[in-house]
């Protein structure tokens, strides 16, 4: 049976990109992703993640949103792109652009995104000032199916680490996309090999609600014992 497709959509380094890309062809030192990286499509064509994927032999694809006349006329041209690609599942990684309702309906339920917070605090921009800024304990990212709501949909698993005395929103957001790339190719793998979905109810992995903050990634790797 042929693996499944996966098109990523990039504006800037690309660094879960690479992740990604890495766990699909086995040189992740953790993670395995059984699909493929089909694509890599960017609304900003100098984005160090369309190097990436040439680096790795995978199809790049730009649309600069510059040269639209408005937000849907992009999105229209961005669904027949990634459909050209006969895609499974869409990953935004790091795609600085909200997608409109023709774009998420058309891959409802195949669309995934990462944001840098435990959601559903901190949507939107500067997660890890804002973190640092209300004292928080506790930061990390999370691995959300796409809906509607701007970071708004169900949370698939989310990984988090201490905030520490004197920490900076750069060394946090060093720490934080570490966990990302662990998270990502995780769920991405889930997905890939029919355990995760999302239901009327929220995601379901193995057929089962998720909780309203998705897999406990610390726990779930304490749990996994080094199994995936
Ligand atoms: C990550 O922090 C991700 O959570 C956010 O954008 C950043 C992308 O980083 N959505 P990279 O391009 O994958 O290095």
């Amino acid at each position: 049976m042929s693996r499944p497709r996966i098109v990523v959509l990039v504006s800037g380094s690309g660094s879960n990109l690479q992740a990604l890309l890495d766990a699909s062809t086995g040189r992740h030192p953790e993670i395995e992703l059984a699909a493929d990286i089909a694509a890599v499509v960017s609304n900003v064509a100098g984005a160090y993640g369309l190097e990436r994927a040439q680096r790795a032999g995978v199809a790049t694809a730009v649309l600069e949103h510059g040269t639209f006349s408005s937000r849907e006329s992009f999105d229209t041209a961005l669904l027949s792109t990634v459909s050209s690609y006969s895609a499974d599942l869409v990953i935004l990684a790091g795609f600085m652009r909200i997608l409109s309702p023709v774009f998420v309906q058309a891959f409802y339920g195949k669309l995934m995104n990462i944001h840098p917070s435990l959601l559903p605090k901190y949507p939107g921009l500067h997660t890890h000032e804002r973190a640092l800024q209300a004292g928080d304990k506790m930061h990390g990212a999370s691995v959300h199916f796409v809906t509607e709501e701007l970071d708004g949909g169900p949370v698939i698993v989310q990984a988090s680490i201490p905030i520490v005395t004197n920490d900076t929103a750069d060394r946090l957001a060093q720490r934080v996309l570490k966990l990302e790339h662990q998270i990502y190719p995780l769920a991405a793998h889930w997905f890939a090999t029919g355990r995760l979905e999302l239901a009327a109810e929220g995601a379901l992995l193995d057929g089962k609600a998720l909780p309203a903050g998705g897999v406990n990634y610390n726990e779930w790797q304490v749990a996994a014992g080094g199994r995936r």
